[in-house]
């Protein structure tokens, strides 16, 4: 994979009139790391600082993290290590975290760091935002999801009772760290999970991506270091780019993003959250719609092609058998993105 180098991608996304940078690199937290000036201006000014994570992230992580704070010189560091898993994304997790922070003293002035997947920085944005009526945010992901996506646009969430997602708000953290590192851990089904929104990014906004992806299926799945350096790079300025132009998600631009979610949403909940991951449900939800495109005067070679690179992925592309089509239906006007 010749021509694609490691050096750190950034770029700028501004939600609210806030700017952000996403910073894409190795080795971003490492002390004494030439990277590591790209980030610490931002986050030597705070004298409180409270670390998020699960503990699936934390055994690999935390010290990472911790130590470039206390290099940095923040007299208090606090951590929450939350289970990991959708269900952290709920009230009580949000309750524990501002009793803490409370109990702690944290001030107006704090920093939180959201060190995980898109779990922890949803409910950390959310916590954030609310506590103090906001403080600043620090997003650090470490899912491949999280990097590509969750990570970058300043969209909170807790879930409710009734529905995923319905309770949040929209907080621009101070920066993203997309460091590469930290998906060495990260398990191989979360990996390929991610790879359909990475599809979707090229469909809905780079041809050429979606073609250096069709010659790079080996060194993808592979994991190599070089091949998730532009992966993480070109979706997150995709990404930035979407968002700068529909912060808010109120003119339709941030709405592509949801390209082939509807179904999505309908299978995730059909299959009680267990039977598809968020990325294969998106995998048959683009293939879905793309096939409706067809009736609408798609070309039927961008439908196969799509099908053919989501397959060597190892990502499925169809409704299983025994799904009920009226319930699925009944899903797509429940789901809260139809009404943007
Ligand atoms: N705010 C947004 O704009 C936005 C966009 C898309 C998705 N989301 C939200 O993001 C969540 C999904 O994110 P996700 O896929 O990252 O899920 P997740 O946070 O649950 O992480 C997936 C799994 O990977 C583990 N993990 C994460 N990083 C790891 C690492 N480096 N090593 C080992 N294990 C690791 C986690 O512990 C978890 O078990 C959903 O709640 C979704 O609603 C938000
Ligand atoms: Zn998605």
């Amino acid at each position: 994979m010749s021509g694609i180098s490691l050096s750190p991608h950034v770029c700028q996304v501004t939600v609210s009139n806030l700017e952000c940078q996403v910073v894409t690199g190795v080795d971003l937290f490492k002390l004494g790391s030439e990277h590591l000036s790209l980030i610490s201006p931002a986050l030597s000014d705070y004298h409180q600082v409270f670390i998020i994570t699960d503990t699936h992230v934390a055994p690999s992580h935390l010290k990472t993290v911790r130590d470039l704070f206390q290099f940095l010189g923040v007299p208090q560091i606090e951590v929450l290590i939350l289970e990991p898993g959708e269900a952290a994304k709920q009230i009580a997790s949000a309750n524990q975290l501002w009793t803490l922070l409370i109990e702690h003293r944290f001030t107006r002035d704090a920093l939180l760091v959201a060190l995980g997947g898109g779990v922890i920085g949803d409910l950390t944005g959310f916590v954030a935002s609310t506590f103090f009526r906001g403080i600043a945010c620090l997003q650090c992901p470490t899912s491949f999801l999280a990097q590509v996506d969750a990570g970058i646009g300043g969209k909170t969430a807790i879930n409710h009772a009734l529905g995923k997602n319905l309770i949040g708000t929209f907080h621009q953290p101070i920066a993203v760290i997309n460091n590469l590192d930290f998906l060495k851990t990260l398990p191989d089904r979360e990996y390929i999970s991610a790879l359909a929104e990475v599809v979707k990014y090229g469909l809905i906004a780079d041809v050429d991506f979606l073609g250096w992806m069709e010659h790079n299926i080996p060194a993808i799945l592979a994991r190599e270091i070089t091949a998730m350096h532009h992966i993480v790079s070109t979706c997150s300025q995709i990404k930035a780019n979407t968002v700068n132009l529909d912060p808010n998600e109120r003119t339709g631009h941030r709405a592509c993003l949801n390209f082939g979610h509807t179904l999505a949403h309908a299978l995730e909940a059909l299959g009680q959250y267990t039977a598809f991951s968020h990325g294969e449900a998106v995998a048959v939800g683009m293939v879905f719609a793309l096939k409706l495109s067809l009736q609408y005067g798609l070309a039927e070679p961008t439908l196969e092609r799509i099908q053919s690179l989501l397959t060597k992925f190892g990502l499925p592309t169809c409704i299983p058998q025994g799904y009920d089509s009226e319930r699925l239906i009944e899903y797509f006007w429940h789901d809260k993105k139809n009404s943007f």
